[in-house]
């Protein structure tokens, strides 16, 4: 217990966003009251619903609460069809947010969890060994460059998006994926693209270096279309990967894959004062409002911003353990139910989530249930 008074915005969002973070905030609420923590919450609109309101994505109020708060806790943004050309798009409150934030580390573990892996793409006995980290850089790369845009050429309609790295941006965000990998396996895959890209050999030039510095952990650089081929095929040969920002779009969406849905997969933006955290999935508008949207990633972007973002590592395990409670004691969503288990809602699974939290031990021993099946 710190003593210390924390304060998160919430933006809920659009989509299953709302329902989603309803379900995370109370877990929050409870491991809190747990572990007599001080956390004031405040809820802001961004995305869709900021749009229709006040034709701006992440209006200026908004931008500057997040950026006054300890952390930021987003639930989904987006609408079901693409805005018109020119529009604000949803999307770009968390373009704008991850700027504003100063964030460049986008970190995404990919792990599926005992008791779900019949949702994993991967044959049980590999999902059960899969537990990967990616670690996409977020401030740069194609997302961020200039120039960028669309214009009339004589010959017909021209777009641009341009790929800049300076070895500034390259360093900090490898030096990230280092710090992570020694306390885990201590492997380190670079991807990139230097057979082709400029900024891929840069890139890779400087991974080498950072790497050379540390006696901790192991590098190893492997092209991106290697890479993909690799992480569907044998994920579990991969500890921590780190990688440009077009590239870890790709690369973490896949790995959502190998879990079995984005929706379990759980996305901490670091790096700059104030940490964005995040269930991967997106607004998901076809099944939104009815209360049966899968709150895992969630409730692991709650725990990540407890560890990464609030400074609060028992109340983060506290939570994963009780995830775990949950799922190894049944709790199912519509989602990850097998023929003839009963789904829950997104309430009613958060429901058993904070009842695993107030029991305390069980978490423990629940695992060890697991682990023995
Ligand atoms: C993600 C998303 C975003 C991104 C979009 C919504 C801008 O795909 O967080 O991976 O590409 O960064
Ligand atoms: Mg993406």
């Amino acid at each position: 217990m710190s003593g210390r008074r924390s304060r998160v915005v919430v933006l809920p969002g659009d989509g299953i966003g709302p329902e989603v973070t309803e379900a995370g905030v109370r877990v929050l609420e409870a491991v809190a009251a747990r572990e007599g923590l001080e956390i004031e919450t405040e809820a802001l609109p961004a995305g869709a619903v900021a749009i229709e309101r006040w034709g701006d994505p992440l209006p200026e109020p908004v931008e500057r609460a997040a950026r006054a708060a300890d952390a930021v806790l987003l639930g989904a943004v987006g609408l079901a069809a693409p805005p018109p050309p020119g529009a604000p798009r949803p999307e770009e409150a968390i373009l704008r947010l991850r700027g504003a934030l100063g964030a460049f580390a986008d970190v995404r573990r990919g792990r599926c969890l005992p008791g779900l892996e019949h949702v994993s793409a991967l044959r049980p006995e590999r999902a059960g060994a899969t537990d990967v980290l990616v670690v996409r850089e977020v401030g740069g790369g194609i997302f961020a460059s200039e120039p960028r845009g669309r214009e009339r050429a004589a010959n017909g309609r021209v777009a641009v998006d341009t790929c800049r790295y300076d070895e500034h941006e390259i360093r900090r965000v490898v030096e990230v994926a280092c710090d992570l990998a020694a306390g885990r396996r201590g492997r380190v895959a670079s991807v990139d693209k230097a057979n082709v890209m400029h900024t891929s050999r840069l890139w890779r030039e400087v991974a080498a270096e950072v790497a050379a510095a540390r006696t901790d952990v192991e590098i190893e650089h492997v092209l991106v279309d290697a890479a993909a081929a690799r992480l569907v095929s044998d994920p579990a040969s991969f500890d921590v990967l780190v990688t440009e920002n077009l590239f870890g779009d790709i690369l973490s969406d896949a790995l959502a894959g190998l879990v079995g849905s984005a929706a379990m997969v759980a996305s901490a933006n670091l790096g700059g004062g104030t940490g964005l955290f995040e269930p991967m999935h997106g607004s998901a508008p076809d099944i939104a409002g009815r209360g049966i949207a899968n709150p895992i990633g969630m409730v692991l972007a709650v725990a990540q911003m407890l560890d990464a973002g609030l400074g609060e590592p028992a109340a983060a395990a506290a939570v994963e353990d009780a995830l775990l409670a949950a799922v190894a004691t049944g709790a199912r969503t519509a989602d990850t139910a097998r023929p003839g288990e009963r789904a829950l809602t997104s309430a009613a699974f958060a429901d058993r989530v904070i009842d695993a939290l107030g029991a305390g031990g069980r978490a423990g021993r629940a695992r060890e249930a697991v682990a023995r099946a």
